[in-house]
């Protein structure tokens, strides 16, 4: 996998002369994988033209907060949230001293002030205005805010001098972009997810199931491969494709997602149930399709197996992780699911949210222990999915 497979990168390109290098910036970050999209400045604009960004990047190009088209959904929000990195190349020394005053005074400031994800900036001016004690300054400030910090190269300028402040080479700045992400937290370490909703069948063509669709799943599973783990995926229906980075084992109904985690949770360092599992089944499946009536029709319904608490009842059992989707008191009801089951941890959804949870791209969560409560606010489920991964190695692993 690239190592920037599923990263979406934001770039802020300001005014410097080196915005000229922009568009090779973009296809440096598309070769190790990522989507990129752009932001520009209006001094970034003097330099390179819109055009060449939005063919370069095949998205639209971002150049101006007071888009009221855009700004109706909070574009300048949705970008901030969308972004997994914000790299600003080049960084000009008036987007630099923007940054560091926390000014929201263009698009880009007020992207990089909204957002959570991590910033690099690849500075690019003249040898004299980097030495500058502001510049210099500025940069520090910068810095002690975890910006990480792409260092200009030393050599022949634009304007005919020589020395330090020519923009960083595209290559290199692409590579520092994806060692943001690359971790090896997870590496030799199995993890087994659950994820999609499963199917329990009335009669040979009508059954039971629910609005569960895997995205958060699948959001965990691309987490666990990022880290490095060996994902085993046993998923009943989903409405999003499959990673291909990982083993792929379909299971419709609960009983037989049950018996696929059996006999794979062998060897598995971590469990996470993320599947919308069933309670009941029907007790009689009808062998011939159920034909209508003008009467009630009673269907008898009994409790499937509980397949995370099963897990958590085993001699070697992995470190167990379980979502509780909840409508009504739901700290109790999680905090109950955590004893009764056993597991390490609770993932509660909040599923009577119309603005989060089943089926949407986006999330809130609380990560349950028996000792702690800790509020993953509202993202996307991708970002989510990361949290909960960190979260995980940094309690259990
Ligand atoms: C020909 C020319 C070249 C420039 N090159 C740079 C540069 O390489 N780096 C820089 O920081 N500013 C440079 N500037 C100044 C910036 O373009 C100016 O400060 C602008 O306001 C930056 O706007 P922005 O940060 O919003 O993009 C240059 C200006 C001109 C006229």
């Amino acid at each position: 996998m690239k190592r920037l497979t599923n990263k979406r990168i934001l770039l802020g390109v300001s005014g410097s002369i080196a915005a000229y290098k922009a568009p090779d910036i973009v296809r440096r970050l598309q070769d190790l994988g990522a989507e990129v999209r752009v932001v520009l400045t209006q001094g970034g604009a003097k330099f390179i033209t819109e055009l060449s960004l939005q063919a370069t990047s095949k998205n639209k190009v971002h150049d101006n907060l007071w888009d009221k088209e855009a700004e109706l959904a909070m574009g300048h929000i949705e970008l901030a949230k969308w972004a997994d990195a914000i790299l600003v190349a080049p960084a000009s020394a008036n987007t630099l001293a923007n940054l560091s005053a926390g000014k929201a005074s263009d698009l880009l400031s007020n992207v990089v002030l909204a957002s959570d994800a991590p910033v690099l900036i690849a500075p690019a001016m003249n040898q004299k205005m980097y030495g500058s004690l502001a510049v210099k300054d500025n940069l520090s400030i910068l810095q002690e805010r975890n910006i990480k910090f792409i260092s200009p190269e030393y050599g022949e300028q634009a304007c005919g001098d020589i020395g330090e402040g020519r923009l960083a080479d595209p290559g290199e700045i692409a590579k520092q972009v994806s060692e943001i992400f690359s971790s090896t937290k997870l590496t030799g370490k199995k993890v087994l997810i659950t994820l999609g909703a499963t199917i329990e069948a009335i009669d040979p063509v009508r059954y039971l199931s629910n609005h569960s669709s895997g995205k958060m799943g699948m959001a965990l599973a691309r987490a666990c491969i990022e880290a490095g783990a060996q994902v085993t995926l046993i998923h009943g229906d989903v409405s999003i494709p499959l990673s291909n980075k990982s083993n792929n084992i379909s299971a419709n109904s609960a009983s037989e997602m049950h018996q696929a985690v059996m006999e794979n949770i062998g060897n598995q360092d971590v469990f996470i149930a993320c599947a919308a599992v069933s309670d009941y089944r029907v007790k009689n499946i009808e062998k011939n399709k159920i034909k209508k009536e003008n009467k009630t029709l009673t269907l008898e319904l009994i409790p499937n197996k509980d397949i995370l608490a099963d897990v958590c009842k085993l001699n070697h059992k992995p470190i167990c992780i379980g979502f509780a989707a909840e409508t009504q008191n739901l700290i109790e009801n999680a905090q109950n699911k955590l004893k009764n089951k056993g597991c390490d941890a609770i993932i509660l959804n909040d599923v009577s949210r119309a603005d989060f949870g089943f089926k949407m791209n986006d999330n809130e969560v609380v990560f349950l222990t028996q000792k702690s409560s800790l509020k993953i606010q509202k993202n996307s489920k991708q970002k989510i999915g990361r949290k909960i991964v960190e979260i995980i190695i940094e309690k259990f692993l």
